[in-house]
C-alpha cells in the first residue's frame, strides 16, 4: 500500500516536528496536521515562520521549505481524518488529575476522543499510529472503539513512538538512532507496517527501522524514558555525596563514562531532570506494574522520582541556607527557566518548583529566559496552586535583559544551560550585584576558577 495523504492529530512538540520533517522528505506525501487549538495553527500559518508556536533549531527553516507545498496546518479535522491512507496520533496524554490512578496514571481521554473521531469520519480503510506515548496495551482499547464504533472500515493500529528530544528534535528526526514501528503478526498488520517503513525509507537506514509487535513497541518507550531518567536520577544521588565527600562530582561522570559499558552521555548532575516525558512516563510505568502487582517493580521506579524531586529540593534549601537561612525579600536572579536549553518548553522544569520554594521563603525571584516570556513564567506558578495569582505576579520580576535581571540580586541561580549564559561579562554581573555575590550553578556550566577570581561565592551541583 502506497501513502499518499498522511494526517496527524495534534500538532505540539511532537505532532509539529516530526511531520515537518515527513513533510520535507517525502515531497510525494501530502501531510496535514490538524488541532483542535485554533490558535496553535493560526501560530503554525503565520506568514512569519519566526512566529510558529515551537522553537526548534532548524526547524523554522524546513517549514519555511514545505509549507504550502505539501505541509499543511489546519483545524478541519473531520476532512484531514477523511482524506488520509494514515493517520497519526500525537495528542497529550498527561498525568490524571482525578479519579483512579490519580498523578499516576496516563490520562487517555484525548486518545479515547481521537479514536472515535476517526471511527465516525472515516469512509475507507486507514492506519492509525500511536504517536503518543501510551501504557501498554492502549492500541487493544483504540482497536476496540475503532471496530465497534466504526462504519465497517478497516482499522490497522501501529505503535511508533518517538524518541525526539526537544531541543535536538530537527537532528534527532533527520538522524535517528532508531525507528521502532509495532504491529500485528496478522498479515494485514505486516502490510501496514511495510506502508510506514516505506515513508521512514525515504531518508532513514532500512537496517535502523526496527519492527515489533504491538505491545514491545509501545513498552520500549516507556522502558527508554525510565532508563534515561534514572541515569540522571543515580548521577545525581552521587552528586549530593560529592558534595558531602569533597569529591567532584564531574569528575566521577568523566570517570565512569569512559567505561564504554557505561558510556558518557547523560551523565550531567543537575537541579534535576524536567520536560513533559520523564517524570509522566515513570508514573505510569510505576502504575502499570502496581495495577499488576508488582510492588517491588513499582517501588525501584519510583525511586526515580523521589530522589529527582529530593534534588530540586536540595537545591531550593541550599541557596536559603548559604544566603544565612533567609531569603524574605532579597532579590534572586533565575537564568533560564526552559526545562533544558534550546526549547522554549517549560513543562515540569526544574525552575517553577525551586522558585515555589523560594517564594515560600518571601524571596523575589527574577526571571531571565531567552525564549520564555512572564506570561508562561506565571501561568506555571499559577498552575501548582500554592498561592494566588495576584500573590505569584508580585513575587515574580521579569526581564528582557539578563545583566538588569542580576542587577541588585542577591544571588544569581542557573535553571537552565543556555550557552549564551557562559558568555556573559559575569565582572559586570557581579559589580551590579549585592555582595557577597552568590551563584548557585544548577546546571554546571560556569568556570568555578573564573567566578571566584572575580569575587563570586560559587557553588556548583556536585561539588
Ligand atoms: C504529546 C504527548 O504528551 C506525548 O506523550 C507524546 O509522546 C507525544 O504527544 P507533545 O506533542 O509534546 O506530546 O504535546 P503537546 O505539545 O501538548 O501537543 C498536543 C496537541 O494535541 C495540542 O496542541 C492539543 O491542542 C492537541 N489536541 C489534544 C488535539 O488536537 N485534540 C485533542 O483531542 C487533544
Ligand atoms: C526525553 C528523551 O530523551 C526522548 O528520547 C523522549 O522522546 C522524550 O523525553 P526530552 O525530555 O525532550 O527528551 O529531553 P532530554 O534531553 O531527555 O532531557 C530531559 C531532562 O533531563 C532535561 O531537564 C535535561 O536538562 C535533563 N538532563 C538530561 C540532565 O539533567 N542531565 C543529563 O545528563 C541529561
Amino acid at each position: 500500500m502506497k501513502i499518499t495523504k498522511i494526517c496527524c492529530i495534534g500538532a505540539g512538540y511532537v505532532g509539529g516536528p516530526t511531520m515537518a520533517i515527513i513533510a520535507q522528505k517525502c515531497p510525494q506525501i501530502q501531510v496535514t496536521v490538524v488541532d483542535l487549538n485554533e490558535e496553535r495553527i493560526a501560530a503554525w500559518n503565520d506568514a512569519d515562520v519566526n512566529n510558529i508556536p515551537i522553537y526548534e533549531p532548524g526547524l523554522s527553516e524546513i517549514v519555511k521549505e514545505a509549507r504550502g507545498r505539501n505541509l499543511f496546518f489546519s483545524t478541519a479535522v473531520d476532512q484531514a481524518i477523511d482524506e488520509a491512507e494514515m493517520i497519526f496520533i500525537s495528542v497529550n496524554t498527561p498525568t490524571k488529575t482525578y479519579g483512579k490512578g490519580k498523578g499516576m496514571a496516563a490520562d487517555l481521554k484525548y486518545i479515547e476522543l481521537c479514536a472515535r473521531q476517526i471511527a465516525r469520519v472515516s469512509k475507507s480503510n486507514k492506519i492509525v499510529v500511536e504517536k503518543s506515548t501510551l501504557p501498554v496495551r492502549t492500541a487493544e482499547a483504540i482497536k476496540s472503539i475503532l471496530d465497534n464504533t466504526g462504519n465497517g472500515v478497516k482499522f490497522q493500529i501501529l505503535s511508533n513512538p518517538e524518541f525526539l528530544a526537544e531541543g535536538t528534535a530537527v537532528q534527532d528526526l533527520l538522524h535517528p538512532d532508531r525507528i521502532l514501528i509495532g504491529g500485528d503478526t496478522t498479515a494485514e498488520g505486516q502490510k501496514a507496517i511495510q506502508a510506514l517503513v516505506d515513508v521512514y525509507a525515504n531518508w532513514v537506514a532500512v537496517d535502523k527501522i526496527l519492527t515489533t509487535n504491538v505491545w514491545s513497541s509501545e513498552l520500549s518507550k516507556l522502558t527508554a524514558n525510565a532508563f534515561l531518567a534514572q541515569r540522571i536520577s543515580s548521577i545525581n544521588a552521587m552528586s549530593e555525596l560529592c558534595e558531602k565527600t569533597g569529591a567532584d562530582v564531574n569528575e566521577v561522570a568523566r570517570a565512569i563514562g569512559m567505561d564504554s559499558r557505561i558510556g558518557p552521555k547523560f551523565l550531567k548532575a543537575s537541579v534535576g531532570f524536567g520536560g513533559s516525558c520523564f517524570q509522566k512516563d515513570i508514573l505510569n510505568l510505576v502504575y502499570i506494574a502496581k495495577s499488576y502487582g508488582l510492588q517491588e517493580v513499582a517501588d525501584y521506579w519510583e525511586q526515580v522520582i523521589i530522589m529527582n524531586d529530593h534534588q530540586k529540593r536540595r537545591f531550593s534549601d541550599t541557596i536559603v541556607k548559604t544566603l544565612y537561612n533567609t531569603v524574605s525579600d532579597k532579590k534572586i536572579a533565575f537564568l533560564g527557566w526552559a526545562f533544558k536549553k534550546d526549547t522554549n518548553d517549560t513543562r515540569e522544569s526544574a525552575a517553577i518548583y525551586v522558585a515555589d520554594d523560594l517564594i515560600n521563603e518571601n524571596a523575589k525571584i527574577a526571571v531571565y529566559d531567552p525564549k520564555v516570556s512572564r506570561k508562561k513564567v506565571l501561568a506555571d506558578l499559577d498552575y501548582l496552586q500554592t498561592r494566588t495569582a495576584d500573590e505569584n505576579a508580585k513575587s515574580i520580576l521579569s526581564f528582557e535583559n539578563p545583566y538588569e535581571a542580576c542587577s541588585n540580586a542577591h544571588a544569581v541561580a542557573i535553571l537552565t544551560e543556555w550557552d549564551e549564559f557562559v558568555a556573559y561579562d559575569w565582572q559586570k554581573i557581579y559589580d551590579a550585584m549585592q555582595k557577597p555575590a552568590f551563584v548557585f550553578d544548577g546546571r554546571n556550566i560556569l568556570d568555578k576558577a573564573v567566578l571566584e577570581k572575580i569575587g563570586f561565592v560559587y557553588q556548583a551541583i556536585g561539588s
